[in-house]
């Protein structure tokens, strides 16, 4: 009875005041940017990734480990549409992408920090920042201040050549490139490896600042664990080529994910 009274009072209201928009069907910021439906790769013969599934959520890092070989960057790459999938379901915000070429992908939002950085040596820094633009439209083709934010060094170096940076400024390169595209989506490929130290803490602190401002889902391949583990909200555990730990990284025991990672 008391429901009954509640709806009436409620389609009264609705009747008097224009109706509030209506609740989504899904809650926004709980919806992932990223779905992978059980996917498959090959090279060739060569079956590589088996079965893979995983979602990142805006205002989340999702972490993604494995030994070396195991199929990570095949995986970065069935997600950036570089190389196809032999089955399985691909979603960016809802919308079936797996079919979709790479350049679309990311007008739809994808960026991505290759493995190796694959900066262009010749281009000055701001050069390689400006090949972010492409997918962008005419009114929104300036790098963004939170790329000088967040890699001060980059600002201090804009006329130098791509490949006379250091590796760990030419890191901060490939990431300041991404974010010029403003991704909903950014798949960092492990951004530490061969960088020394003080620059991976300003890589970590920058994937911390990008999860704070809620709406950019991350996804980081990383093989140094103890960073990974440190920014993870979720973990992916890779073993030749399909998912063997995955779960929130509050609910995941470390040292077990630690030894199925271990080299
Ligand atoms: N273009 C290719 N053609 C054939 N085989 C490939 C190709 N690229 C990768 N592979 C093989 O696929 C497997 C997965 O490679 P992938 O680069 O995805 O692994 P990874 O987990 O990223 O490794 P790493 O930790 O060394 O970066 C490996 O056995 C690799 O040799
Ligand atoms: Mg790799």
């Amino acid at each position: 009875m008391a429901a009954d009274l509640i709806a009436a009072a409620a389609s009264a209201r609705a009747a008097s005041h224009p109706a509030p928009l209506p609740a989504p069907a899904t809650d926004e910021a709980a919806r992932p940017t990223l779905s992978v439906e059980g996917i498959d790769l090959h090279y060739g013969a060569a079956h590589i990734l088996r079965g893979v599934s995983l979602e990142a959520r805006p205002g989340e890092v999702t972490c993604i480990l494995g030994r070396n070989g195991v199929g990570k960057t095949s995986l970065m790459r069935a997600i950036t549409g570089q190389h196809p999938v032999s089955g399985g379901t691909i979603r960016l915000q809802g919308a079936d992408i797996t079919r979709a070429r790479p350049f679309a992908r990311a007008r739809a939002g994808i960026g991505y920090v290759p493995q190796g950085r694959e900066i262009f040596p010749l281009l000055s820094v701001r050069e390689n920042l400006e090949t972010g633009f492409a997918p962008l439209p005419r009114g929104q083709r300036h790098v963004p201040a939170e790329v000088f934010e967040l890699f001060p060094v980059l600002s201090d170096m804009l006329r130098r050549r791509g490949g006379d940076l250091s590796g760990g400024q030419q890191q901060q390169l490939a990431i300041g490139r991404a974010l010029t595209m403003r991704p909903k989506l950014l798949l960092l490929d492990e951004p530490t490896e061969g960088i020394q130290p003080s620059i991976i803490k300003d890589i970590g602190r920058a994937i911390e600042t990008l999860r704070a401002r809620g709406d950019m889902a991350i996804v980081l391949v990383e093989q140094y664990f103890d960073f990974a583990w440190a920014l993870a909200d979720r973990v992916v555990v890779l073993e030749r080529g399909a998912v063997a730990i995955s779960g929130a990284r509050s609910g995941l025991d470390r040292s077990t994910v630690s030894r199925a990672v271990a080299v």
